[in-house]
């Protein structure tokens, strides 16, 4: 580890209280000068870092710069083992991830930007990724699934994406099947699971779940200003919040996908899908047919009824799906 992200651990384990210099330079075997151009330049990245003469640094407990080092501290148990990796801006998570996936990266590797140029969405749309208001993650996994049981993936990331918001933000966050997430009526994270198959067993080779929270995202764009949210919307947090947040959601995602087989999870997921029971619009290429959403089945697909009592479980890939406005 470089001295700069060993100096930046122990401000994080020590947030908001002074360290002295010349206690950290003897602590990780450095020169006092060392610390001091590790900290000169974890200013010049943006941390809230003050130096007090003859004191030593403080990293400001408002201090809202994601870091490895500031979430490591909120992983539990078995969410211990992810691997962070935290840029400042990349295209996009998922296509770095997907990349380095391809390329044989360990289960567990998360790819972590302030800020995604590309970020992508489904069906081909764009992902509203801009600068430190938003948090933009993906999470390499490489669960013993069969590609049909991809979206068992996307339902547990919705899960653990609404159990972090509620448990960070303290607010009530719902699920528009099947990989949005809402805070009142308005969309607040999208996920993206994309999966590459194994041809010789038919299993996933590996599965890249991308998720994109707005934390304090403003001004969007036109096309999504009258659906698109953030948790802090009207007035900042009064905490830093995205590492928790961060780190909420990967402990979350590690229980849930350990109940993915026995599909527990689901009964939570059906509990916060605000779709079921409502009328809506199934779109299916050209066509747009009426329908009433009923449940969610096992394999986590829609249930729909159409006006001629005729049921069909519907997966994600093949519809979009509107609920009616009145
Ligand atoms: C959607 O709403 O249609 C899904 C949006 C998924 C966005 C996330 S942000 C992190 C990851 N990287 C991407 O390019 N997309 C996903």
């Amino acid at each position: 580890m470089e001295i700069k992200q060993q100096v930046l651990k122990i401000l994080e384990e020590n947030r908001g209280n002074t360290i002295n210099g010349s206690k950290l330079a003897e602590e990780l075997f450095v020169t006092r000068s060392s610390i001091w151009k590790a900290v000169k330049a974890l200013q010049k990245d943006g941390y809230s870092i003050k130096a007090v003469t003859n004191k030593g640094y403080c990293l400001l407990a408002n201090n809202d710069i994601v870091s490895s080092e500031s979430i490591i501290p909120f992983l539990k148990g078995e969410a211990s083992n992810f691997i962070l990796d935290v840029l400042q801006t990349v295209n996009s998570t998922n296509t770095l991830g997907k990349e380095l996936a391809a390329k044989g990266a360990r289960e567990g590797t998360v790819i972590i930007a302030r800020e995604q140029t590309e970020g992508r969405g489904r069906m081909g749309r764009s992902f509203y990724s801009p600068n430190s208001s938003g948090i933009y993650f993906s999470i390499i996994l490489r669960p013993k699934l069969n590609l049909e049981d991809s979206l068992l993936i996307t339902t547990a990331a919705a899960v653990a994406v609404a159990q972090a918001i509620e448990t960070v933000a303290g607010v009530k966050a719902s699920i528009k099947w099947v990989n949005d997430v809402f805070v009142e009526d308005r969309k607040v994270c999208g996920i993206l699971t994309e999966a590459s198959l194994n041809f010789e067993n038919g299993g996933l080779e590996y599965a890249v779940v991308g998720i994109g929270i707005n934390i304090e995202t403003k001004d969007f764009p036109e096309e999504i200003h009258k659906t698109a949210g953030s948790l802090f919307s009207d007035k900042p947090s009064s905490s830093p919040v995205t590492s928790m947040l961060v780190a909420e959601v990967l402990n979350n995602l590690a229980n849930c996908m350990n109940s993915l087989t026995d599909k527990q999870y689901l009964e939570e997921y059906r509990r916060r899908s605000f779709l079921i029971g409502k009328d809506i619009i199934v779109i299916k290429g050209a066509k747009t047919i009426p329908a009433k959403a009923i449940d969610i089945d096992e394999k986590a697909r829609l249930v729909v009824e159409y006006e001629d009592h005729t049921i069909e479980a519907l997966n994600s890939g093949e519809v979009s799906i509107r609920p009616i406005l009145i």
